[in-house]
């Protein structure tokens, strides 16, 4: 089974909410670096719940996925935003967005650092000059603190297990989602660093304007679990 295969169904019931956390910090970026609100492209934008508040916000929406069964949940959830099953580290969009959102460890997907710097590459691309990048990456000490167990979860009708093992010597963070019935879904993250991430942007051009540890815009300190990097083109 893919990833998001079968929890793209009910991915908004656990999962989905979170995105509008990220309006705090768009909201935060249009006031404090005057960016205009004309058009967003949301990157891995999942069942299209960020793309929706963007929307509201007065930005033109653009949302592109792996999974085409988050975009197909995307689509249904937003038929007037525009969806797009893609790769980020290759989709080809012929425009360009001043502001370009990578949301919920979504990047940390990439499990290499030739996957990542492709990405990245890609995503400035698609940046207007002056443009602005809002990501998150899930660090190492979160793997090491939170990243074991298994959690029995249970959306309205449906009960599956969460399986969570990591590999601290690779930094490889494993999620089974075992619906039953041999029913599985395995998703493979990478855990990274904040230097890592500042060598990622750096090295194609972004410059970092700030780092938040969560969405009350703390500072970053050694164990921050999150870290959420907002880059300009
Ligand atoms: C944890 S979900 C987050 C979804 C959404 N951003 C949100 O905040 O709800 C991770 C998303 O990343 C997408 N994804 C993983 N690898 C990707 C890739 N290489 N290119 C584009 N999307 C990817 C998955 O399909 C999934 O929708």
């Amino acid at each position: 089974m893919k990833a998001f295969e079968k929890l793209a169904k009910f991915y908004n019931k656990g999962w989905g909410e979170l995105s509008s956390l990220y309006m705090k910090l768009v909201d935060y970026t249009i006031e404090k670096y005057n960016l205009s609100t004309d058009k967003a492209l949301d990157v891995a934008c999942g069942t299209g719940m960020l793309a929706a508040d963007l929307s509201n916000k007065g930005f033109k929406v653009t949302g592109v996925d792996l999974s085409e069964d988050m975009i197909h949940e995307a689509t249904r959830n937003n038929p007037e935003l525009k969806f797009h099953v893609g790769d980020m580290r290759n989709f080809n969009i012929n425009d360009k967005f001043n502001l370009i959102t990578c949301a919920f460890d979504s990047i940390n997907y990439l499990t290499d650092s030739s996957m990542m710097k492709e990405a990245i590459q890609n995503i400035y691309k698609h940046l207007s000059d002056g443009g602005i990048f809002i990501v998150d990456i899930n660090t190492p000490a979160l793997y090491e603190d939170k990243h074991h167990g298994t959690l029995h979860r249970e959306f309205e009708n449906i009960k599956f297990d969460q399986i969570l093992e990591y590999d601290k010597m690779q930094r490889i963070g494993v999620t089974t989602f075992d619906f039953g019935e041999g029913q599985k879904e395995v998703h493979t993250q990478k855990a990274y660093t904040v230097e890592e991430m500042e060598g990622f942007l750096g090295e194609v051009g972004f410059n970092i304007l700030e780092k938040f540890k969560d969405f009350k815009l703390s500072l970053v300190d050694e164990r921050a679990y999150k870290v959420i990097f907002i880059a300009r083109k």
